[in-house]
Parts: C-alpha cells; structure tokens; sequence
C-alpha cells in the first residue's frame, strides 16, 4: 500500500492541534503511531519493496515517525500546562479572604444592655455620670447614712482594699456611692444614672457574681414624691421590657431612702421578677451631699444590669456571660 506521506503528515499535525485534552491526545497518538497506524503498516510493507526503495523509503517513515512524535510531544506539553493552570486554579486557597466578614466581633451581650439602658435614659432627659470603682469608706457607705459598725454594712460582703486606714479604701460594693459623687459635683436639679462595676465577695453560681455591674438612678428636684419615683419605674419598664411588662413595689428597708422599697417586674406570663431596691433619698444622705433636705427632695433606684440581660435572653445562668466562650457569645 502505497502511503501519501506528505498529505498523512498534514492531517497528523491537525489531528494532534485538535486533541482538546490529554485523553484526546493519547487516543491521537496511538491511532498515528500505533500497531494499526498507517505508518507501522507501511513500515511493515517494506519488505515487500527493492533494497534502494526499501532504503529510501525507510528513511523517510522514521523521519515521519520523528515529527509526529515531536508534534504529540509539543501539544502535551501545552495541554499538561493548562491543565495545571485549571486543577491550581480549583485547589486556590486565598488565605487572605478566609472567612472574612463572620469573624467580625460585636458589642458582649451586657455591654449591649448598658447601651440600650443608657439610650433609654437619656432619651428620658437623664444624663451619665461615673464614679471610682476603687471607693473610700465614706462615699460607700458613711455618706449613704450607715454609720461605722452599723449592721447593714453586713448586707454587703465588702472586699477591703490594703491601702490606708484598715477597712477605709475598698471595691465598691454598689453604684449608690456615685449618688454623692455627682451631688458633690454639681447644683441640683439632677436626673442621673450612674452605671459601673460593683464587686462583692460572693461565690460565683447560677445567679451571683462575685463582679457584676448595676445601674443607679438618682433624681433630686423641688418636691419630688414617691409617685414620681413609681411613675418612672413602670415609664421605664415598659420602655424596655416592652408592652405588657409592669411594676410593683414592696416595702423594705436600705439606710440611704425613707421610705424604701424593692421594685419587681411582672413579665407577661404574670411571673415576677425582682429587679432592685429603690426609694426617697434619705434626708441624711442629702445632707452628705450638701443639699438642704427642705429644699430639695429625690429619689434613688438600682438593680442588676447583668440579670436584665439574662432576662431579655432567656438565659438561667449569670455565669455563662462571663465564661467568654465565643460560641455562646456570638449567638446575642
Ligand atoms: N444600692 C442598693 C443595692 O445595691 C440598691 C438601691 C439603690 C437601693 C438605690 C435604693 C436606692 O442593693
């Protein structure tokens, strides 16, 4: 059989330029250099020819053989680099963009309802005020009308502070201290609150921590009355509970508010829960602050912001905000 080599050559070289990938350029290769190629038949014709033909003709069937083994090599060579660039292409990891955007960190859930408390506050014609968390005896407890050795100072489980005077520097063990801060410091009237950190030496369980955080109100004004005081407790627990929510008040008794009384919270499914203490600032404490009691007369509230969080979220167990596991923080 005659072979037309430089015409099979031509079709071998687009038969290879159109092998679209590796598989289709091995198919190529064996149909153009194979067993049942047309060049391994003609080679295997040779014998048939004269010994100067045979020669010739030889020749030219390995060089054949040669180019279209360089052009399958060439176009291997092309189609293993772009497959390359493809399977690089699907195994990318931009480490750059990892995760990008759910790693943002929000405000922890109590710093969220000290904003939200805040907000509401000052929207209620309040201003912030702040004090040491570090206090002196006096501002913690003398100026608020317990005097020295009076068993209400029991109440609180103080952690004193080795500095000065024993017992007279210590972690204040609640906000009212602020209350004279801010009388020392300005001209009534006042609508203050006063949020912060207060610490008590309690063991940690479902519903104390030994480091909590509460928020004071403190109001003094020209005849100010225990209805305005209850008023301003139902304003503001429904402005933050929400519709539904209301208040009640049960007498009690704290040496810086006469009369005094503990404030609950009734949630619309009619449970309650109690919030704080709160009352008439005590004439005494006025006095400490440098205010004429027949002048001036106010009231005081505080409760735990720490448990109204818990509350807002239906979570049982104060101990849970303060672990910092990330995969309960995340959800609030
Ligand atoms: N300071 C009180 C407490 O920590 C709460 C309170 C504040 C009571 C203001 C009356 C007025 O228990």
């Amino acid at each position: 059989m005659e072979l037309d080599l430089e015409k099979h050559l031509a079709e071998a070289a687009a038969s290879i330029e159109d092998a679209a990938d590796l598989d289709a350029l091995s198919e190529v290769d064996t149909a153009l250099l194979g067993k049942k190629s047309a060049v391994t038949a003609a080679k295997r014709g040779l014998g048939d020819l004269e010994p100067d033909q045979r020669r010739e003709m030889g020749g030219r069937l390995n060089e054949a053989r040669a180019t279209i083994e360089g052009l399958v090599a060439s176009r291997r060579t092309e189609l293993e680099a772009a497959a390359r660039v493809v399977r690089l292409e699907a195994e990318r990891m931009d480490l750059t963009e990892a995760d990008r955007g759910r790693r943002l960190g929000h405000r922890h859930v109590v710093t969220q309802t000290w904003d939200r408390l805040e907000d509401l506050f000052v929207g209620m014609g309040y201003t912030v005020a702040e004090g040491p968390e570090i206090e002196d005896e006096w501002h913690n407890f003398g100026a608020l009308n317990f005097p020295l050795g009076h068993p209400a100072r029991d109440m609180y489980d103080t952690l004193y502070v080795d500095y000065g005077e024993p017992q007279s520097t210590l972690l204040r063990t609640h906000t009212s201290p602020v209350q004279i801060r801010v009388m020392e410091a300005g001209e009534p009237p006042f609508y203050s609150i006063m949020p912060g950190r207060v610490f008590r030496s309690d063991t940690a369980d479902a519903t104390h921590m030994p480091v909590f955080h509460q928020l004071e109100a403190l109001v003094v004004d020209r005849d100010i009355t225990f209805g305005d005081l209850a008023g301003t407790l139902e304003a503001f627990t429904t402005a933050y509970f929400g519709e539904g929510f209301t208040t009640r008040l049960r007498p009690s008794y704290f040496p810086f508010t006469e009369p005094s009384a503990e404030f609950d919270v009734q949630r619309p499914d009619g449970s309650w829960l109690e919030l704080g203490g709160c009352g008439m600032v005590h004439p005494e404490v006025l006095r400490a602050g440098g205010l004429d009691p027949e002048e001036w007369s106010g009231f005081a509230f505080g409760f735990g912001l720490d448990r109204l969080a818990l509350m807002r979220h239906g979570i049982d167990d104060l101990r849970e905000l303060f672990r910092n596991d990330h995969r309960f923080l995340s959800q609030f």
